[in-house]
């Protein structure tokens, strides 16, 4: 199980009201109580942070109310002796405006100008999708200083990389180099799909891209072992796949389609869409893994749907307007299922058991709300909620003095969600979801093992066999609110519930009442 952090958003040791790593430190034991495998952190770099520390002044720094590289070696080193491993975000396509690259570049008459993407006319290249539609409808910004346009998919205050000039495609293997050398166990690789552009194309997915991704990854397999690179393509599975290569470029890629159509098939009561899109899904080469999540840090990005099922998932999930951001819905986990905790947990109980890794994301756990009247992502990135005081236990300083608010909306405040009364409570979200994780470790297949969709002949219910010849788990899930009773094609065998709720399965018959679950298992 990836757990994703941001380092400012989870425990703050120095009392500024902002995280920082000491703090991530001080809370590995936790980590480790929950069972996480593997800690991703939001990107920690030097950063005017307008864009949550992805716009990157300098990516061999630590960004300073962080704490200092050395603080980053020993989180790394304090992590591996409790057998939790650290990927960092890379964000490899761009950098922030104030990057001393970018700062040079625009000078005029500068001789490394091309370290960036220029042009005169901004219509060049205009088949490119504009991401971050709420704020921009180019992918080009004037700059004055430099009197020409420079290229951004992202916001105007992060200039792309240009990856056909040398020194960047050399620099950023040795960024990555930077910090495999302090031990850091994977990258995951930010914006990976637009590193290069070309004419009459979408600029997405390019063979040079590709090739780029292979130079980095022979690097990782030559000079270092045990590494992994994940890749950020939030792009259909076809093309999603490309970035596994032939098991020559990332080890692992985000299952983007299969995200909301999760969140789908549950408001619908029709479990279709999901066993569609695992069905759509290619085959991964051998050594390459899915990672598979419900929400992280971004809005619930609803860019892989159509158009009607975008609009049926606004209407359904972000009825206020300011909910939505750019193409997607800001919201966390918790509240987007109405904090009802049978669906939270049907929607983890499919999750940890696809096949692939499961990401969770920080405070989900507890099922912490959210505040979409925030700028921007802020919203959904509030400290985490570890006790019932005010400031939610995550900093000594004053909670008006935290870099964000602690989250305020009713029946999602501190003293209504927080860790330790969860910890103390045996029947809470938390333990639920810590009991299910050890579950799914005592079962290794649950990763990269078999996958076999069963018919169930009822469109609510989902049916799944996982296994590895010698073990296998039946899985079953009602994506609907009422009570459903269905003919599962197994073999009918006496299954065992390891995991369930409202779900039975006897020999054939499968029942489930509303948002039923269930993994069964053949008497050992
Ligand atoms: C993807 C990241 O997840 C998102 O938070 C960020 O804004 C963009 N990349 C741009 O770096």
């Amino acid at each position: 199980m990836f757990y994703e952090a941001a380092v400012f958003a989870f425990f703050d040791s120095d009392g500024d009201g902002v995280g920082d790593f000491a703090g991530l430190e001080a809370k590995l034991d936790y980590l480790s109580w929950l069972g996480a495998d593997c800690l991703w952190l939001l990107p920690f770099y030097e950063s005017p942070m307008r864009d949550g520390g992805y716009d990157v002044a300098d990516f061999r720094s630590v960004h300073e109310p962080y704490g200092t590289i050395e603080d980053v070696a020993r989180l790394v080193s304090e992590a591996h002796r409790r057998g939790i491993r650290v990927i960092a975000d890379l964000p490899i396509n761009h950098t922030s405006d104030r990057h001393r690259w970018f700062v040079e570049a625009r000078r005029p008459g500068s001789p490394t100008r091309d370290r960036y993407v220029w042009a005169d006319d901004p219509s060049k290249w205009g088949e490119a999708r504009v991401i971050f539609s709420d704020t921009h409808d180019s992918n080009w910004s004037w700059d004055p200083v430099a009197g020409a346009y420079y290229w951004h998919r992202f916001f105007d205050h992060q200039p792309d990389l240009n990856y056909d000039h040398p020194d960047v495609a050399a620099e950023m293997i040795d960024v990555a180099r930077f910090w495999l050398d302090m031990g850091l166990d994977g990258l995951r690789l930010d914006a990976a799909p637009y590193l290069y552009e070309r004419d009459g194309t979408d600029c997405e997915n390019l063979p040079e891209t590709h090739a780029w991704l292979k130079k980095l990854r022979a690097v990782v397999d030559e000079e270092y072992e045990d590494r992994a690179l994940v890749c950020e393509a939030n792009q259909r599975p076809e093309d999603v796949v490309a970035y596994f290569g032939d098991g020559d470029e990332c080890h692992m890629a985000f299952h983007f389609p299969l995200m909301p159509r999760l969140f789908m098939a549950l408001k619908r009561g029709d479990a279709s869409a999901v066993a569609e899109i695992i069905e759509a899904t290619p085959a991964v080469p051998e050594g390459a893994q899915w990672g598979v999540f419900l929400r992280n840090h971004d809005e619930l990005t609803l860019e892989m749907v159509s158009e009607e099922e975008r609009a049926y998932m606004y209407e359904q999930y972000a009825p206020e307007p300011a909910m939505r951001k750019n193409l997607g819905i800001r919201r966390r986990l918790a509240p987007l299922l109405d904090g009802d905790r049978r669906r939270i947990e049907l929607m983890h109980a499919v999750l940890l058991s696809l096949p692939g890794s499961p990401f969770l994301y920080y405070g989900d756990e507890i099922g912490m709300g959210d505040a979409h009247t925030l700028d921007d992502r802020d919203g959904v990135r509030a400290p985490m909620q570890w006790d019932s005081s005010p400031g939610a236990g995550f900093s000594s300083a004053d909670p008006s003095h935290y870099h964000l608010p602690v989250v305020a909306a009713p029946g999602y405040g501190p003293e209504a969600v927080n860790v330790e009364a969860q910890q103390a409570d045996g029947g809470s979200l938390l333990n639920w979801v810590r009991e299910a994780l050890a579950l799914r470790r005592a079962r290794p297949f649950f990763g990269a093992g078999g996958f076999e969709l069963v018919p169930t002949g009822h469109p609510a219910l989902l049916a799944y066999i996982r296994s590895d010849g010698a073990s296998k788990v039946a899985v079953l899930a009602n994506f609907s609110d009422e009570r459903v009773e269905a003919e599962v094609r197994l073999d009918g065998v006496r299954w065992r519930p390891a995991l369930a709720s409202g779900c039975r399965l006897e020999g054939r018959r499968g029942e489930a009442g509303p948002y039923g679950y269930g993994w069964f298992e053949p008497p050992t």
